[in-house]
């Protein structure tokens, strides 16, 4: 806090031209440049002695500041009563080109005022353009080769693995074809945060400029939540600290648990919590982001059966909110805050900085893979076997079991199932086994064979890290959607052989099917949470949708696009009546996603927002709060990020 405030007194003390124009400070006769370690330090995260919330924006700095006639500082001041009355008025975000723009000489402000954290957009693509002035033909190739990678994306401070929703204006191509790069739907300057007083200015300058503010961590989110046209991004993927914590005592709980960074992703959690010799929660894919989209939007885990959901596990979250202040939420302080995070949705309350979640006992696994093929002439026997599969499922998820697979049919050239993987948190193989052995033998009477691999160890860590898949990403033709259905559906005979019927029919029709076997029921003692309560009953999540082609015409995406939104999901909604989906997998185009996604929570979710932001400072598509809005220049059966945010 003193760093920030003294560093802010010394740009201050520089006539603002030549603080600007120089990029330098002054110090005792001596100038020096202008960087995240001289303006605002702390830009590493060393040990966990100095973390994110010890760099704060205060209203002493402020004052400080202003006093020394700063103009431009009112832009960085914190929200109050007055400046949301006139927030309402505007019918648009304000965008480049428009004349309350802010000029090159405001944001080269705004940058010193971060400690040059500040990061004007180059497209990932652009090293693939010869006319983007940043052409490099062996970046090139390294992103062509690693485009399905997630890291590739995280890393990068604006890159997103659905390119779709930026528009697809700067894919990387083969170096020698021609092209012009764009910059599309994504933001126009990020924010590289390593402090709270970063993310505090970026915010309270997006709210008092109406600029379209983004929150950007890992670049996962399929709905195109995590870029946007023209706006200021605050990238929170820095934001690293891991801090283990030996014992926590909350109403709730009492245990050991790890306080975590904003930017902290899963696989970082899991190893973390291996070398204590504890299990941690997160999901499948190891670049996914743990306190961001993934847990405030409800987060599902392959110890969900035992442990529930992602947002189950969260003790306390550090948030700045859309006025700008620093907050802690918890069981205690700020409780509305503490139930809309855990669920509730990423980029809509504020940004989190850091969580601190439960850690478990080391857990044994055991279970099994395969990868299975049906040529064409045993599709019906591969739906049988699926059958006979999808009809243990209430058996299975009351065991905690965890049964992740996708399965594709794809008429003449066949179907194929790949299990990746079917595992039960605390079994030995000899229980899985004995668990498994009445399906086994079923489809060995009818003829159906899977070629299971087992796997059993005494820990997660080798569980996940041996017998889970890494996860491809960048797909840009993939429109997906998903539903969760109740274990009320398994009670009887003809709401099971209707939902089969249903599942079956979207198979044929040529959606894949990713789907779980799980019950990610509440933990008992656990704080009620905004998480979708379509889960907590849920015995099956299943992921619906698929790609289009190179050479199909515009009429012909959009009419897929609308096969899969209004026909495919239609059928899965129709056997589902009053169930939901889940946001973080889940169509953007759902027609009521408030239902869907949020449930009976969604009208205390609405009012929380409106309470913390009436500026609506925070957008993203399907958040809560988002159906006032819409972004120009859409189609009927897509919505992109690539126009402006509109008040409707
Ligand atoms: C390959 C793959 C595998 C996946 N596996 C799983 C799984 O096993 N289980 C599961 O539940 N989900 C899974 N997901 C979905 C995942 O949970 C969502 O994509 C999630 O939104 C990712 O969050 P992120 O923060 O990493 O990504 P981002 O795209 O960066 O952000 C997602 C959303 O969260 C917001 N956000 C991010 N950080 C913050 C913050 N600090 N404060 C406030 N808002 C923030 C963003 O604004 C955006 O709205 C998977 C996704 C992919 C692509
Ligand atoms: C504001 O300025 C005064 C006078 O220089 C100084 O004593 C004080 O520490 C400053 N406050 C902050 C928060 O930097
Ligand atoms: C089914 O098709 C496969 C190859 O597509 C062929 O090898 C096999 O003989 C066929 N089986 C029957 C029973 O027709
Ligand atoms: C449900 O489906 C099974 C298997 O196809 C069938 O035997 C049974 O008669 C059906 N029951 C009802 C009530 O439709």
């Amino acid at each position: 806090m003193a760093s920030l405030a003294r560093t802010l007194l010394l740009a201050g003390a520089l006539p603002l031209a030549s603080l600007v124009s120089a990029q330098t400070l002054v110090v005792d006769g001596v100038e020096i440049p202008a960087n995240e370690k001289t303006v605002a330090p702390a830009g590493e995260i060393i040990d966990d002695l100095v973390l994110p919330e010890e760099f704060q924006l205060t209203d002493d700095a402020l004052a400080n500041l202003t006093a020394l006639q700063l103009s431009e500082i009112e832009l960085f001041g914190f929200g109050d009563e007055s400046s949301a009355k006139r927030a309402a008025s505007g019918d648009c975000k304000t965008y480049p080109g428009d004349a309350l723009w802010p000029s090159k000489l405001v944001w080269k402000v705004f940058n010193l005022l971060t400690g040059g954290a500040l990061i004007e957009t180059v497209p990932i693509g652009a090293v693939c353009y010869k006319t983007s002035g940043h052409y490099d033909a062996a970046a090139c190739e390294n992103l062509l080769a690693t485009w399905t990678d997630g890291k590739t994306h995280s890393d990068h401070p604006t890159s997103v693995m659905s390119s779709l929703y930026q528009g697809m204006t700067c894919l990387p191509q083969k170096a020698t074809d021609d092209g012009i790069c764009e910059i599309g739907g994504y933001p126009v300057y990020t924010v590289k945060a390593t402090t709270v007083s970063q993310i505090q200015l970026a915010i309270n300058f997006a709210r008092t400029l109406n600029l379209r503010l983004v929150v950007h961590n890992t670049g996962h989110d399929f709905l195109g939540k995590s870029t946007g046209y023209g706006s200021l991004s605050i990238w929170t993927h820095n934001l690293k600290t891991i801090k283990y914590i030996e014992k926590v005592v909350t109403p709730s709980y009492t245990g050991k648990a790890f306080k975590i960074g904003a930017g902290v992703q899963v696989g970082e959690l899991y190893a973390a919590a291996h070398k204590q010799g504890l299990t941690a929660i997160g999901g499948e894919c190891k670049d996914v982001g743990v306190t961001g989209g993934y847990t405030q939007g409800g987060g599902h885990s392959p110890l969900s059966g035992v442990h529930g959901l992602g947002a189950d596990q969260v003790l306390s979250i550090d948030v700045v909110l859309p006025n700008g202040r620093f907050v802690t939420a918890d069981e205690k302080q700020n409780k509305d805050l503490f139930w809309a995070l855990r669920g509730g949705g990423g980029g809509t309350f504020g940004v989190v900085t850091s969580m601190t979640v439960k850690a478990h006992p080391k857990t044994r696994f055991a279970g099994v893979t395969w990868a299975a093929s049906f040529s064409a002439n045993q599709t019906e026997l591969f739906w049988q076997g699926v059958e006979a599969y999808w009809r243990h499922f209430p058996e299975y998820a009351a065991l905690g079991t965890y049964g992740y697979s996708t399965i594709f049919s794809m008429g003449e050239a066949g179907s194929t199932w790949t299990m990746n993987p079917w595992t039960v948190p605390g079994y030995t193989l000899d229980q899985f086994k004995a668990m498994s052995a009445p399906l086994f033998a079923q489809w060995k009477a009818m003829g159906f064979e899977v070629n299971p691999t087992y796997f059993e160890h005494d820990n997660f860590y080798d569980t996940w890290s041996n017998h889970f898949p890494t996860e491809t990403v960048g797909n840009f033709n993939l429109h997906t959607a998903s539903r969760l259905f109740p274990g009320k559906n398994w009670e009887s005979e003809e709401t099971l052989n209707n939902t089969i019927a249903a599942l079956k029919a979207v198979g044929q029709a040529g959606s894949a099917i990713i789907q779980y076997n799980m019950n990610p029921a509440k933990p008992a003692g656990t704080p009620d949470s905004a998480a979708n309560p379509a889960w907590r009953d849920a015995i099956m999540f299943g992921i619906f949708g698929g790609m289009w082609f190179d050479g199909m015409t515009k009429e012909e995406i959009g009419a897929f696009n609308n096969k899969i939104t209004h026909e495919w999901m239609e059928s899965l909604r129709q056997v589902t009546p009053g169930g939901g989906g889940y946001g973080n997998e889940g169509d953007v185009m759902e027609p009521d996603f408030a239902q869907a996604f949020y449930g009976s929570g969604y009208d205390r979710l609405l009012s929380i927002k409106n309470a913390v932001d009436p500026w609506s400072t925070f957008w993203a598509p399907t958040a809560v709060g988002s159906e006032g809005w819409y972004i120009t220049g859409q189609e009927t059966w897509l919505t992109t990020q690539t126009g402006k945010l509109c008040r409707k």
